[in-house]
């Protein structure tokens, strides 16, 4: 792994690579130091105050689903220790927190009545972050689709991008006087993908027919939502949270690269392209027919909105190779180069990440950004009161340090939130996987900084003096 610093333990036992001081002299002072969770991840209170299902509560209540039969029922409780969490955030000393919003919590039923109570608990959060001095980045799309929504197709169905920009409205309406961003969608990649063709995320879906039509529909109701916003309040800053994947080649034959570009059409480009240019890649067009005849006339115009910024999630580089044989985008995983893995098998590549920001802003014009979720599966638990998670701090050193190098030359990234402010629910891995740099004790709720978390604190600390 180029440039990967070593690290050895200083007396306090934290891990020291570049001390935080000299990592945080790297970063202008108007750069925003965040973490960042999702409401079906931490909130729990599944039925609490009037909250309805959603597609992933329906998804892991199924059997075999979710690793250990884990639900979103309880979490992190976060919906019932609200104040504590923001105390938390106020010790880590965060200048800004991405959430997101849980859509049945507010419109239970996806449209139509609306819950007072569920406002009601954004309303104090937004407060407890503006009372505290903390940014507040809303995400109003973190896969918790109103299970009502399912009964007419989910994102399979044109009306969804209607209703969830309905759905945009009311929060932009409601909660818009207290957020300094707002996106649309998280990761529409895995929604849509894992969701509707892999079959591994809610709502379980294995068909590429489903794939394409959710596609579409997710992209349109991005388009329409950010009118929406607009419409509304048109100062806030609007955006689209993504996580292209960084896509390297198996070797440099002429095969390899040519699976590298059919794999980016198929992950990066069928976001990128509608987003950034209104048209999706000809390549993707042509590998997948069922896509065009979800496309109406018009529809990539809307799917064009300029945006803001724009967030990028990254964690693993993905390896391709040439491979005739698989459907379309005719790429086969090729194993990873880099010895190191997160717990969640994830290969470590710092270089991935550099890899994939320069590939977009040379390929399509791109707004400014933020990293939005970046982090590491580091499962260690709690001994005598501590948490050493030192391989998380040597993930998270790393990989600001190729955020540093890409403002050094002239990327215009604005931010970085880590994932995640403490351990959660994480999909179909239930919680056996934890990201936070807060531990959660799941039987007690008891939480304790991590390492990790004292790390980003000095980290936090050095940039702000
Ligand atoms: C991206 C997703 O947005 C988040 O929900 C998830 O927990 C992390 N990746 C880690 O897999």
């Amino acid at each position: 792994m180029s440039g990967t610093p070593k690290y050895r333990n200083g007396e306090s036992g934290m891990a020291i690579g570049p001390s935080p001081k000299a990592l945080a002299a790297r970063f202008p002072a108007d750069f925003l130091f965040g973490t960042a969770t999702a409401s079906f991840q931490i909130e729990g209170a599944a039925q609490a105050d009037g909250r309805k299902a959603s597609i992933w509560d329906a998804f892991s209540h199924m059997p075999g689903r979710v690793k250990g039969g884990d639900t979103g029922d309880v979490a992190c409780d976060h919906y019932h220790k609200l104040e504590a969490d923001l105390d938390l955030m106020t010790e880590l000393g965060v200048a800004a927190y991405r959430f997101s919003i849980a859509w049945p919590r507010i419109l239970p039923d996806g449209a139509g009545a609306v819950n007072e109570t569920g406002i009601g608990f954004y309303d104090r959060l937004l407060d407890g972050l503006q009372s505290r001095g903390v940014k507040a980045f809303a995400t109003l799309y973190h896969w918790d689709l109103p299970l009502a929504l399912m009964g007419r197709g989910g994102w399979t169905d044109r009306d969804t991008a209607r209703i969830f920009a309905d759905y945009a409205s009311l929060v932009t309406a409601r909660l818009g006087d207290r957020l300094d961003t707002i996106v649309t969608f998280n990761e529409p990649w895995c929604s849509v993908y894992m969701g509707h063709l892999m079959g591994v995320h809610a709502p379980g879906e294995r068909s590429i027919e489903a794939a394409m039509a959710a596609l579409h529909v997710t992209n349109l109701a991005h388009g329409l939502g950010v009118q929406a916003i607009r419409s509304e309040r048109p100062e806030l800053s609007v955006g689209l949270v993504l996580n292209p994947m960084s896509v390297l080649p198996a070797s440099d034959s002429a095969a390899d690269r040519g699976a590298a570009e059919r794999a980016n059409d198929f992950h990066n480009g069928a976001f990128f392209g509608p987003v950034f240019e209104g048209a999706y890649p000809s390549a993707l067009l042509d590998g997948c027919p069922d896509l065009s005849r979800n496309i109406q006339p018009c529809d990539l115009e809307v799917i064009n909105q300029p945006l803001d910024f724009w967030g990028l999630n990254y964690y693993t580089p993905m390896r391709v190779k040439d491979d005739p044989s698989s459907p379309f985008p005719h790429a086969g995983s090729a194993p990873p180069v880099q010895p190191e893995k997160t717990d969640i098998g994830w290969e470590i590549e710092p270089a991935g990440l550099s890899h994939v920001v320069k590939y977009l802003y040379g390929r399509y014009q791109l707004p400014e950004f933020f990293i939005t979720e970046n982090g590491a599966a580091d499962n260690t638990e709690v001994e005598n009161g501590a948490v050493s998670d030192v391989m998380r701090v040597e993930y998270l050193t790393s990989h600001l340090g190729v955020a540093a190098d890409l403002i050094a030359e002239g990327y215009p990234l604005k931010g970085y939130f880590a994932w995640s402010l403490m351990d959660n629910f994480e999909w179909a891995e239930g919680y056996s996987m934890r990201f936070g740099l807060i531990h959660v004790d799941y039987e007690t709720q008891v939480r304790t900084i991590k390492q990790s978390g004292h790390w980003y604190t000095s980290l936090l600390a050095a940039h702000a003096a």
